[in-house]
């Protein structure tokens, strides 16, 4: 899938694994919605890099997110810390370019996906928000949808049916860990889940439409410690196939699961390390102040 809405728009220098496919048209989506061969939850190519830079982001003229740096590794987990209100969501959201859905706001600076800026004039920003796949806080199913509609909501939005959806579900739904559970009961409303499962449910759907770069905004903030505990698991094995942001308060969540952690503080990367670098010896004193529970 290109994020480019012209092919002249493509850098031609280097490409993703998706772009070496064979395919008539680079710009083209394939009619099943997918990228390349492969399936969800099947997919075994590697996640892009996503870099930011000099990203700025600003609610009118309040600046929210101040000259950002920082570079998320394919198939790395990253977790962004900070206190309330420091911006966090506000830069997952320019990755995605939801941010500037909100009114008087927007971004300046680039988020590039490998070597393309997601913010060039002649990008599709419907691709982006397909390749750049977005889990919330809440859980959040569509409320008047099945569980088996649910997933497969992206993809009939870009063409898929029959046999090869409904393979694409269950694909999607054993991805996400949830298949055992949902199996003899797909036809049944998605908001008849617990609050756990409907997170894996919104997972499913994310990856039933084959995204590169996986943002999740405090995935576990309203799930038990199991529950939470089952999404960790989750994000691990996703890491495998993708670039995957977590934004999370629980310190010890970041510890389990990130390989890096970025420490914010007032709309500023402080610092970006090794988890483990980041919890025992971290370069700036402001991080050892936060990650030690002195303010936040
Ligand atoms: N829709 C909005 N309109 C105006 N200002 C906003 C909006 N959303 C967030 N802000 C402001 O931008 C700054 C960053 O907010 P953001 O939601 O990104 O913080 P956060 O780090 O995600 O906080 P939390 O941990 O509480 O979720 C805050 O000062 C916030 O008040
Ligand atoms: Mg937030």
């Amino acid at each position: 899938m290109s994020i480019f809405s012209r092919s002249e728009g493509a850098p031609k220098t280097t490409r993703t694994p998706e772009d070496t496919q064979p395919s008539p048209k680079a710009e083209t989506p394939r009619p099943d919605g997918s990228p390349a061969a492969g399936a969800p939850g099947e997919r075994k190519t590697t996640g892009p890099r996503v870099a930011l830079k000099r990203l700025d982001a600003f609610y009118g003229e309040t600046k929210a997110v101040k000259d950002v740096e920082l570079t998320f590794e394919p198939n790395t987990v990253t977790a962004l810390i900070g206190p309330s209100g420091c911006g966090k969501s506000t830069l997952v959201r320019c990755i995605n370019r939801m941010h500037e859905e909100i009114p008087h706001a927007r971004a300046e600076g680039e988020v590039l996906l490998e070597d393309r800026d997601l913010y060039g004039d002649d990008v599709d920003v419907v691709a982006v928000r397909r390749a750049v796949g977005m889990v919330f806080q809440k859980p959040n199913p569509f409320p008047t949808m099945s569980i088996f509609d649910n997933v497969a909501a992206g993809m009939r939005l870009t063409g898929g049916r029959g046999h090869d959806l409904r393979q694409r579900v269950e694909r999607s739904l054993r991805g996400a860990g949830l298949w055992e559970e949902v199996k003899d009961r797909l036809d049944t409303p998605g908001m008849g889940l617990s609050g756990g499962q409907q997170q894996r449910l919104c997972i499913a759907r994310t990856v039933a439409v084959e995204p590169q770069v996986i943002l999740m905004d405090e995935p576990c903030s309203a799930l038990d410690p199991i529950a939470t505990l089952k999404i960790e698991e989750l994000i691990e094995e996703l890491k495998t196939r993708y670039t995957i942001i977590i934004v999370t308060h629980n310190m010890q969540q970041a510890a389990r699961v990130a390989d890096t952690t970025a420490f914010m503080l007032s709309g500023e990367l402080v610092e970006h390390a090794p988890t483990d670098t980041i919890f025992t010896n971290p370069s700036d004193e402001r991080t050892e102040q936060y990650v030690t529970g002195k303010f936040g």
